[in-house]
């Protein structure tokens, strides 16, 4: 009898062995079957759905005193110190935006739509003479130069004429030889010429008593 029921016990144990591997082939093989007839097109949400946490983040900071740029076509350069949110211990990762303060030759309406976009103070539809670009060229991420003679842009930059209307300072990327006329009244920084699919984003800024202070870049990758 002993030996019976042991012979039993070793025959349960060696279906319950040889059971596990077959149903374990049975369910992979099984789910991806079933993931391609029912797909999941939300797989990971959380990616798809930024938080405020993750915008980011500007360092407000002086560009120019007021009386630096006090005359059409002076112009300053600054670095701006933008922080992103980075998902390591170190929390923040810093980019430097280099920008160029202007003093146009007439008032421009400035392009702050984007701000709305994302819960910043609206400032759409204001004019100024006063304009900030960014100098990271929107074509692949070289730094543009902001040129006070189009003479020197069509020496120094591929030989680009500009129409009468255009014939002032201008910017000009030396890596494919874009063009932008920061001056454009409907389009400021609208490309001329070259490969850039758009103009140059743009600062938010204030004029602080006697300093003119960024507040904010235009969010967005290179193009
Ligand atoms: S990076 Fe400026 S034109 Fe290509």
């Amino acid at each position: 009898m002993g030996t019976q029921s042991q012979r039993l016990d070793r025959r349960a144990f060696l279906r319950f062995i040889t059971t596990v591997p077959i149903l374990g082939a049975t369910v992979a093989f099984l789910s991806p079957l079933l993931r391609l007839l029912k797909p999941n097109v939300k797989p990971f949400e959380v990616l798809y759905s930024p938080t405020a946490q993750d915008i980011p983040l500007g360092e407000v900071a002086v560009a120019a005193s007021v009386s630096e740029v006090a005359q059409p076509w002076d112009f300053r350069y600054f670095v701006f110190t933008q922080k992103y949110p980075q998902y390591t211990p170190t929390g923040l990762r810093q980019a430097s935006v280099p920008g160029v303060v202007l003093r146009l030759p007439q008032k421009i309406k400035l392009p702050w739509d984007w701000a709305s976009s994302i819960g910043k103070p609206q400032l759409v539809g204001q004019e100024s003479d006063i304009i900030i670009f960014s100098r990271i060229c929107p074509h692949l991420g070289c730094i543009y130069n902001f040129v006070s003679e189009w003479k020197e842009v069509q020496a120094g930059y591929g030989g680009y004429t500009p129409p009468d209307n255009r014939k002032h300072a201008l910017m000009a990327c030396p890596c494919h030889l874009s063009i932008y006329d920061p001056a454009d009244p409907t389009q400021p920084g609208r490309v001329l010429s070259g490969p850039a699919p758009r103009p140059p984003r743009t600062f938010l800024y204030e004029i602080r008593g006697k300093e003119i202070v960024v507040t904010d870049v235009e969010p967005g990758g290179i193009a």
